[in-house]
C-alpha cells in the first residue's frame, strides 16, 4: 500500500533555479519515500546513489527489514515465528502467494513442486563440461541459466502461467542441482529424488546417498537444515534481488533472471561470506584458536590489512541480525545431536563473538553477526562441504528472488530498469590519425 503523505519536500537551489515539490509517499511501515521519477523532466538533474544507500528501488510488500530493531518479517510474519511454526514449503507458499496454506492448500503445494524434483537427463552432460574441482556456483550459475533451454513452455515472463509453473519448477530442482553439483564433485552417482520424502529430507538423500546402501535422513539433521532454508529465503532489495529485478526487467525468461541472482549472491560480500566465514574460521584455528583471536581482531582493524570479519557487519542491520540468533540455536542443537558440543570452530566462533561485540571499533560502526556468521557451522557439522555453503544459500533464497521477480512483472507499471550516471571522463575531442600521435 503505497499512500500519499500530506507532508511535501521542496527541492530548492542556490543559484536560483526554480524550486520543486517532490511528493512522498508512506508505506505500512518503514521509511517513507520521496518520489523524485519526475525530478530530471523538470530539473535536467539527476540523484547521485551508488550502492543504493538512500534509494528505494520498488514498492514490495513481501519482506521487511527493521535495522535498527534487528526485525525480520515475510508478509508480516516474525522469521522467528516461521523458523519455530512452518517448515520451508509453508514460507514458500507464504513468499509466493502472499499467505500460510492451510493444510488442504499445503498438501497441494507439497504435491506440485514434489512432481518437479526431476530435472531433465540431458542436464547431466552439462556437468561434464566441467573439471570435477569446478566451485559449485560456477556449476550452478551454468545449470540453472541452462534450465532455460528445457521449458519453452515456461519462458513468457509476462505469462501468469508461466511465471506460475516457472516457480514451481525452480524450487522444486534448485535441491536437485545443488545434488549433483556435489555428487559430480565427489566423484559419486547422482542419486535421483525420492518424492516420498519431504522436500528438505529428499534434498539430504540426494546429496549423501549412495546406490549401495539404504540411506536414512536424520530427523534433527533435516529439521536443522529446513530452518537455514526459512531464514535465507528471503532478504527485501539485497544486491542478488535487485539483481533478479533488473535482470526480469528486460522480459528476460525466469530461468535467466535467477541465473543472474545465483551469480551475484556468489560474491564474499554477499552469499560467499558463509563460505568465507568459516575458511576465517579456520585460519584463526591454524593460528593457535581462542589465544589468537586478539592478533586477529587487530587485523582487522587495520585498513591495510584488507582483512575483515567475515559474517559480521551488514547495510541494513544495525543491530544484530535475528536469523545469526536463531542459527546460533540451531548450532546449539545440531552439535548436541551430534554429541559435537566441544566442537573448536563453534567455540571459537562463540569467542570471536563474545570479543567483537565488546569492542569499540565494531561497537562504533554497529557491527554484529549477520546470518552467515553460524550457518557455515551447522552446514558443515550437518556434513555439507564448504564450497556448498552458497550453493544451499541459492537454494533456498530461490523462492525470494522468483517471488520478488513475480511481483515487479506482475506490476502493470513496471518499466525496465536502467539507471544514468554522473559522467566524469573526456568531453568531445576528434580523433588523431595514427602517424600522427
Ligand atoms: C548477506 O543485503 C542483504 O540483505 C544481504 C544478506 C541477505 O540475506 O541477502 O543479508 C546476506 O550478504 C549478509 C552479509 C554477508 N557479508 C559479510 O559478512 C562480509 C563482511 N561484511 C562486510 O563486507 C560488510 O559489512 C557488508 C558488505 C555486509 C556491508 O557493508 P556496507 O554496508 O557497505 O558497510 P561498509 O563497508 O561501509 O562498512 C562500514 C564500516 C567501514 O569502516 P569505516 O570505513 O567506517 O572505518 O564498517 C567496516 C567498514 O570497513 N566494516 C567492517 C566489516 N563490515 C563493515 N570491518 C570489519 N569487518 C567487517 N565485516
Amino acid at each position: 500500500m503505497m499512500t500519499p503523505s500530506d507532508v511535501k519536500a521542496t527541492l530548492s537551489f542556490s543559484d536560483g533555479s526554480a524550486a520543486m515539490d517532490l511528493p512522498i509517499y508512506k508505506g505500512t511501515i518503514g521509511p517513507d519515500v520521496i518520489d523524485i521519477r519526475k525530478l530530471y523532466a523538470q530539473t535536467g538533474k539527476f540523484t547521485y546513489d551508488p550502492g543504493f544507500l538512500s534509494t528505494a528501488s520498488c514498492n514490495s510488500t513481501i519482506t521487511y527489514i527493521d535495522g535498527d530493531k534487528g526485525e525480520l518479517l515475510y508478509r508480516g510474519y516474525p522469521i522467528e515465528q516461521l523458523a519455530e511454526n512452518c517448515d520451508f514449503l509453508e514460507t514458500c507458499h507464504l513468499l509466493l502467494y502472499g499467505d500460510l496454506p492451510n493444510v488442504a492448500q499445503k498438501a497441494d503445494f507439497v504435491s506440485r513442486v514434489t512432481n518437479h524434483t526431476m530435472v531433465n537427463e540431458q542436464m547431466q552432460f552439462f556437468l561434464r563440461g566441467f573439471r570435477r574441482d569446478a566451485h559449485p556456483m560456477a556449476v550452478m550459475t551454468g545449470l540453472v541459466g541452462a534450465l532455460s533451454a528445457f521449458y519453452h513452455d515456461s519462458t513468457d515472463i509476462n505469462n501468469p502461467q508461466h511465471r506460475e509453473i516457472a516457480a514451481i519448477r525452480l524450487i522444486a530442482k534448485m535441491p536437485t542441482l545443488v545434488a549433483m553439483a556435489y555428487k559430480y564433485s565427489a566423484g559419486q552417482p547422482y542419486m535421483y529424488p525420492k518424492n516420498k520424502l519431504s522436500y528438505t529430507a529428499n534434498f539430504m538423500h540426494m546429496m549423501f546417498a549412495t546406490p549401495c546402501e539404504d540411506y536414512e535422513p536424520n530427523d534433527v539433521l533435516v529439521r536443522a537444515l529446513d530452518r537455514i532454508f526459512i531464514l535465507h529465503a528471503d532478504h527485501e532489495q539485497n544486491a542478488s534481488t535487485s539483481t533478479v529485478r533488473l535482470c526480469g526487467s528486460s522480459g528476460t525468461n525466469p530461468f535467466a533472471a535467477i541465473a543472474a541472482g545465483v551469480a551475484c549472491l556468489w560474491g564474499p560480500a554477499h552469499g560467499g561470506a558463509n563460505e568465507a566465514c568459516l575458511n576465517m574460521l579456520g585460519e584463526i584455528q591454524q593460528m593457535g584458536g581462542v589465544e589468537k583471536i586478539g592478533e586477529f581482531i587487530r587485523q582487522v582493524k587495520d585498513k591495510n590489512s584488507g582483512v575483515k570479519l567475515m559474517g559480521f557487519g551488514h547495510r541494513v542491520y544495525k543491530n544484530y541480525d535475528p536469523r545469526a540468533k536463531l542459527m546460533r540455536e540451531t548450532c546449539h542443537e545440531v552439535l548436541g545431536a551430534l554429541g559435537l558440543e566441544n566442537d573448536p570452530l563453534f567455540k571459537l566462533a562463540m569467542a570471536l563473538e563474545k570479543i567483537a561485540l565488546e569492542d569499540e571499533y565494531f561497537v562504533a560502526r554497529k557491527l554484529y553477526p549477520n546470518v552467515d556468521f553460524y550457518s557455515g557451522i551447522v552446514q558443515r557439522a550437518i556434513g555439507i562441504p564448504v564450497s556448498l555453503f552458497t550453493a544451499i544459500f541459492a537454494l533456498a533464497r530461490t523462492v525470494g528472488w522468483i517471488a520478488q521477480l513475480n511481483e515487479m512483472i506482475g506490476d502493470p507499471e513496471y518499466k525496465i530498469g536502467r539507471p544514468r550516471q554522473l559522467f566524469a571522463g573526456s568531453a568531445r575531442r576528434d580523433v588523431t590519425p595514427l602517424a600522427a600521435r
